[in-house]
């Protein structure tokens, strides 16, 4: 039974229960769960770098919704569909199928007919050099410079990109599949992998049922090292031991996520290092989180990634978001548990410095969002990208207001809530309505007098941050910006400052929080106290690049130009193309630099920077 609500004049939520298979609408998906939903899948394809195509056939197993049914609509972007079958009584045969028109930005549907006995459909098709959800790079993109690679990124809606099925997050499947690669290759999936398997010819079986953003193959000269019984790392000869070495507290967080939240549902749990190329940080796809290589720094200074990947295995891995516009469900809970995991591993005073840096992107966003209705937590996607809801505010005002929750009924009460919601809700998606029936039912009424459902609603509704909001505070960060404003107005030298003990965090708040013109001067001074231009770090060199950027401080432009061009998460770079552009001689060193770089960036990475720097400069 699934559950409509009502919110009323009066601000009260009127429950309504109605019959089942009552699907939301989900304007980025073609499909049509009312009436059929896929079930389980079967992949069978074949991965040839030279075209640069998968090439085989997807097995859909049916359930209708409507028993007269007649026909199954799925995704499809860019892909060339061969043929259409359905498993009827005793056999495969033919089917009548339509491509549509494509629309902006979704693909195109394709309609296959189905007879009354249709239980299965199989459709062949191949994909095509430019799918939205695969990046397939030369061997000279890659750690070993010898083999080539494939990764695939589904979220949002890119699965459909390489696989024709119902890409929405409402659907969940189980699958099974069988990847054929060139020899030298290994395949993996978001699925059960077998470290030991390198024969060309790959199976894999996911028994637990996920939405199809969460379908996940990558294909390399990969190899596995174990980190403790259920968890290990997948990635390049060249990477395996610095990534094992950097992430081998993901057992622990493991263990502290289980303890407060309640058990891990997926079985292993692995890292998978990607080429630099990879547009994002990580991205949570099942018993398998895809990581940028950019923070193996060396130090485990960066590996609150891992514990965001991770918590994803609670937060929409298990409760997913509905639609798009519910982003902050999964983001929001997750940036959340991050916190709270780093807390538990690394402590309260890491936790903390790091909620400050998240906090000040936040203001920073907001301050920056062109329309005010996108500082709210729930956004109206229609008609728009599920990427343009992708900003600080499902992440960061999200984790703030859970903060705020858990503030307001103490950690204990928040956290036995928050186990609940996970096991009330896993393998189920929910939408922000379904959320605020949650904890009303089982936070709010049960603990008469904490708070009301108003200032819950102004969270959710209401754009920016309710001025009651949580303001994160660091101790740590006091004696930073003491140092800064005496080094600034000249009372104190930088050779006053023992800055070897500076953590990552330290350092990323001193510059994210200097002036933005300082001067070359002062950049100069900087860069010869502490290396800055040369230094390993991939979040520090972001945030002084910027300022050297800002400062026009020419000696680490042959830096800006190599980061540019080696590195293609989104996170890192978009900001830096985005500052050059604001002068003339900068918007000239971006299009020069972007020249260069943009063959080697994901297609999701190029769409955004064409259009940041094919804009005219802006004086
Ligand atoms: N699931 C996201 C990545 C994502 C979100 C891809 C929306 C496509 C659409 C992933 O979990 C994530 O949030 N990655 C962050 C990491 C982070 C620690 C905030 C990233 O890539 O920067
Ligand atoms: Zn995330």
């Amino acid at each position: 039974m699934r559950i409509r609500v009502i919110l009323s004049a009066l601000g009260m939520l009127l429950v309504t229960a109605v019959a089942n298979a009552d699907f939301q609408p989900d304007p980025h998906s073609f499909s049509q769960p009312d009436q059929v939903v896929i079930d389980h899948l079967m992949l069978d394809l074949e991965v040839d770098f030279d075209s640069q195509a998968l090439t085989g056939s997807v097995t859909l197993r049916l359930v209708r919704n409507q028993p007269d049914a007649q026909q199954l609509v799925l995704d499809t972007r860019d892909l060339l569909i061969h043929s259409a079958e359905v498993r009827t009584e005793h056999d495969w045969v033919k089917t009548q199928y339509w491509l549509g028109e494509p629309q902006q930005g979704l693909g195109a549907p394709l309609t296959v007919e189905l007879p009354a006995t249709a239980s299965q459909v199989r459709v062949r098709y191949s994909t095509q050099p430019q799918a939205s959800g695969l990046q397939w790079l030369n061997p000279v993109q890659t750690a070993g410079k010898q083999y080539p690679f494939l990764f695939s990124q589904s979220q949002a809606i890119h699965a459909r990109s390489w696989v024709p099925l119902q890409d929405t997050p409402q659907v969940r499947f189980t699958y099974a599949a069988k990847i054929r690669t060139a020899q030298g290759l290994k395949a993996v999936m978001s699925a059960e992998n077998d470290p030991d398997d390198q024969d060309g010819d790959y199976q894999f079986r996911m028994p637990q049922a996920i939405p199809s953003y969460l379908m996940a193959l990558a294909v390399g000269e990969l190899r596995f090292q174990p980190m403790s019984e259920r968890t290990g790392v997948y990635a390049e000869p060249s990477v395996l031991a610095a990534a094992a070495r950097e992430f081998d507290d993901t057992e622990a967080m493991m263990d502290a996520t289980e303890k407060r939240f309640g058990p891990y549902q997926w079985g292993r749990y692995d890292l998978l290092i990607l080429p630099p190329s990879f547009p994002f940080g990580g991205m949570e796809n099942p018993r398998l989180s895809f990581i940028t290589p950019t923070v193996i720094a060396g130090d485990k200074s960066l590996v609150s990634l891992i514990a965001h990947e991770l918590a994803h295995s609670w937060s929409g891995n298990l409760v997913t978001n509905a639609t798009w516009a519910d982003l902050w469900l999964n983001e929001g809970f997750t940036t959340y548990l991050e916190g709270r995991i780093v807390e538990d591993i690394y402590g309260k005073r890491r936790a903390n410095m790091e909620a400050v840096l998240g906090y000040q992107s936040l203001l920073e966003e907001i301050r920056t969002t062109e329309s005010s209705a996108d500082t709210r937590l729930a956004i109206e996607l229609d008609g728009r990208d599920p990427d343009d809801g992708f900003s600080d505010v499902a992440y960061e005002k999200g984790r703030w207001f859970l903060t705020w929750l858990e503030q307001q009924f103490g950690r204990e009460r928040f956290d036995a809530w928050l186990q609940g919601y996970f096991q009330r809700h896993q393998f189920q998606s929910i939408n922000t309505m379904g959320f605020l029936i949650d904890l009303r039912t089982h936070l709010l009424e049960p603990n008469p007098g904490v708070i009301g459902i108003h200032p819950v609603r102004m969270w959710i509704e209401g754009e920016g941050l309710p001025a009651d909001h949580p303001v994160p505070g660091s101790d740590a960060f006091e004696p930073i910006d003491a140092f800064r404003q005496q080094w600034l107005a000249g009372n104190s030298g930088l050779d006053q400052l023992d800055s070897t003990k500076w953590s990552t965090q330290e350092w990323l708040y001193f510059l994210n929080n200097l002036p933005i013109n300082i001067g070359a001067q002062r950049m100069a001074a900087l860069d010869k106290a502490f290396d800055l231009t040369r230094t390993g770090n991939n979040e520090i060199a972001h945030s002084w690049l910027k300022l050297a950027i800002q400062n026009d401080y020419q000696p680490a432009y042959a830096r800006l130009e190599q980061y540019l061009i080696k590195i293609g998460r989104r996170k890192l770079i978009v900001p830096l193309y985005e500052q050059l552009m604001k002068s003339e001689t900068g918007a000239e060193f971006a299009q020069k630099t972007y020249a260069l770089a943009r063959a080697g960036y994901h297609p999701l990475a190029q769409s955004t920077i064409d259009e940041i720097v094919n804009q005219p400069a802006a004086e």
